[in-house]
Order: C-alpha cells, then sequence, then structure tokens
C-alpha cells in the first residue's frame, strides 16, 4: 500500500460529500472511494444493523480501518463518514497526510439544508437515538466535531445553496494549484 488520495472529504451528515465526490472524481478522472460503502462491503451488512448490533464504538473501529485502507491505498478521492474525525488514530492519519502535503476539504453546512438531505434518512442512526428530533441530534454532533473538521482539514467549502457540480470545481482548483 504506497498510494495517496488526491483529495479527501470530512464533514458532517448531510453536507454533500458523497455527491461532490462523485463529481470531483469525475472531474478528476479518477475512482472515488466512500468509507461507508467500505466498511458496510468489509463487514457486509448496513450501517445501521453494524450499529445496532454491534454498536458505536465498534463501528468506529471498523471505520477506522477503512480510512487507514484509503489513505495508503487509493489515490482518487476518499469520501469519509461524518464521525470518522472523532477516532483519535484517523486524526492523526489525517494530520500526517496533511503535513504531506495533502488535500483535505471540510463540506461546511447549516442544520436546514443538512436536514434536507439526510434529516428523513433511516439509514443515519446517530439521527435518530433517544427522544429528540433529528435536527436537533445532528446540531449537537455537529457542535462537538466542527472544532475537529476545522483542525484536520486544509480548505473549507460552506455547500449551503450550491450544486456539487460547483463545489467540485472550486476543489478542482486547489488540486491543480497544489
Ligand atoms: C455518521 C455518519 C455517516 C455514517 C454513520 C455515522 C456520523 O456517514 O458513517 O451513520 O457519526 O456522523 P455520512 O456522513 O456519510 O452520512
Amino acid at each position: 500500500m504506497s498510494k495517496r488520495p488526491l483529495v479527501v472529504l470530512c464533514g458532517p451528515m448531510g453536507s454533500g460529500k458523497s455527491a461532490v465526490g462523485r463529481r470531483l472524481a469525475t472531474l478528476l478522472e479518477v475512482a472515488v472511494l466512500d468509507t461507508d460503502t467500505a466498511v458496510e462491503e468489509r463487514a457486509g451488512r448496513s450501517i445501521a444493523t453494524i450499529f445496532a448490533e454491534q454498536g458505536e464504538a465498534e463501528f468506529r473501529e471498523l471505520e477506522h480501518a477503512a480510512v487507514f485502507e484509503a489513505l495508503h491505498g487509493h489515490d482518487g478521492v476518499v469520501s469519509l463518514g461524518g464521525g470518522a474525525v472523532v477516532h483519535p488514530g484517523t486524526r492523526a492519519e489525517l494530520a500526517a497526510f496533511r503535513e504531506a502535503g495533502g488535500i483535505v476539504v471540510f463540506l461546511d453546512v447549516s442544520s436546514r439544508y443538512a436536514m434536507l438531505r439526510v434529516g428523513h434518512d433511516p439509514a443515519r442512526p446517530l439521527l435518530h437515538v433517544g427522544g429528540r428530533n433529528p435536527r436537533e441530534h445532528w446540531e449537537h454532533l455537529m457542535a462537538q466535531r466542527r472544532p475537529v473538521y476545522t483542525e484536520v482539514s486544509s480548505h473549507v467549502l460552506r455547500t449551503d445553496r450550491r450544486t456539487p457540480g460547483a463545489l467540485a470545481r472550486d476543489i478542482v482548483t486547489w488540486v491543480e494549484r497544489a
């Protein structure tokens, strides 16, 4: 394993990582690797099932392994699950990637726009626990994680009211300059 990604996308659920990642990969003519998909393929079960049967801690370990493999074995675009940055090992990996000149983009979004994208998605277990509504869960997680997204990223893009294509074109200019 000695490849490294052209771009890593991070940010909360509903920030557009998957859609932007696909458009960006098309523009750069590379493949996109989504760590949620990698975890599901490796585990042979959905993220919702992993959360329900094994719990979040186990999911985070599977996710960390998927991120490690992506950062060292994929030379296209990598889209991280929204909570991947909570794992200290993943933060350390991202810091090393950035120090070596890697581009990590934080896709920032308001809760309003995030909810339009994922507010009703039952496949996102962290939005559907306890008594709170999905938007409250999302805002709570985002308040905790915003400093971490900021810490691990080299660039920030606000995605409200912008299309995946326009966002991907901004990122291409950063890749061309790097
Ligand atoms: C999570 C985000 C999800 C997925 C899992 C947990 C989180 O990924 O990894 O449901 O903790 O924010 P997306 O950000 O791709 O929805």
